[in-house]
């Protein structure tokens, strides 16, 4: 399998400087920049909107990647695509109309990905294996960085593994919150292809070391 992705969380990045973070980020490795899209309604905090995506697509050449925690999601997917997000994501638990919006996601030229919570099993998604490109499973309840990794995830991840495996039609398997030095390596053992890092990169002494650490533990 190919070589597993590391996705900055630009949550804990400085806003004020986000043009030096995403030059800092190309020099070290980190193959993804994750961008938290949040609304105050579907999570209790509000982050980054379409105009900070069209201003972060001049800055870099690396795919973003919008997580989207926002009510009715198939109002602002397509926009995001068009605001220069490579992968868009949307929550499971705030969409009832989720073959729709992957599709509508998938036709505007993004990847399409479906997010689950930790409470949300990974059974949900049985119906719609091929619709999507990836699954997001969310080691922490959304809305906020440097919360604690919820182990129980791992198992979610197996699960997943085996469910593409079983059918055949391969997505990508993303996990995001609370990953660090200590769980990165037993993530992509389960059967993680990117793994997202907020407080692990951002917060760290020095960021460049901080992604070198966690794509070692990666690659063990
Ligand atoms: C949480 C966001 C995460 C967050 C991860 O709602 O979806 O992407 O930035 O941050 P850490 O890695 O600090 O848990
Ligand atoms: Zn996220």
């Amino acid at each position: 399998p190919d070589a597993p992705l590391l996705a900055p969380s630009l949550l804990s990045a400085d806003f004020a400087r986000l043009g030096e973070e995403l030059q800092m980020l190309e020099s070290t490795g980190a193959q993804v920049v994750h961008v938290d899209v949040m609304d105050g309604r579907f999570v209790p905090n509000i982050t980054i909107g379409l105009p900070v995506v069209e201003g972060l697509r001049k800055a870099t050449a690396l795919p973003l990647d919008c997580h989207l925690m926002i009510v009715e999601p198939l109002r602002y997917a397509v926009e995001f695509v068009k605001a220069g997000a490579d992968w868009v994501s949307v929550h499971q638990e705030a969409d009832p109309h989720l073959n729709r919006t992957l599709a509508a996601i998938r036709q505007a030229g993004a990847k399409a990905g479906v997010v689950l919570n930790p409470g949300t099993p990974v059974e949900t998604l049985v119906d719609l294996v091929g619709d999507f490109d990836f699954v997001l499973l969310m080691s922490v309840n959304p809305g906020f960085g440097g919360q604690s990794f919820i182990p129980r995830v791992l198992d979610k991840v197996r699960r997943l593994d085996a469910l593409r495996t079983e059918r055949g039609i391969p997505f990508l398997i993303e996990v995001d919150g609370g990953v660090s030095l200590k769980n990165a390596a037993d993530l992509v053992r389960a059967g993680a292809d990117c793994l997202v890092a907020g407080n692990a990169v951002f917060k760290a002494p020095d960021p460049r070391t901080a992604v070198s650490g966690l794509l070692g533990e990666m690659a063990k």
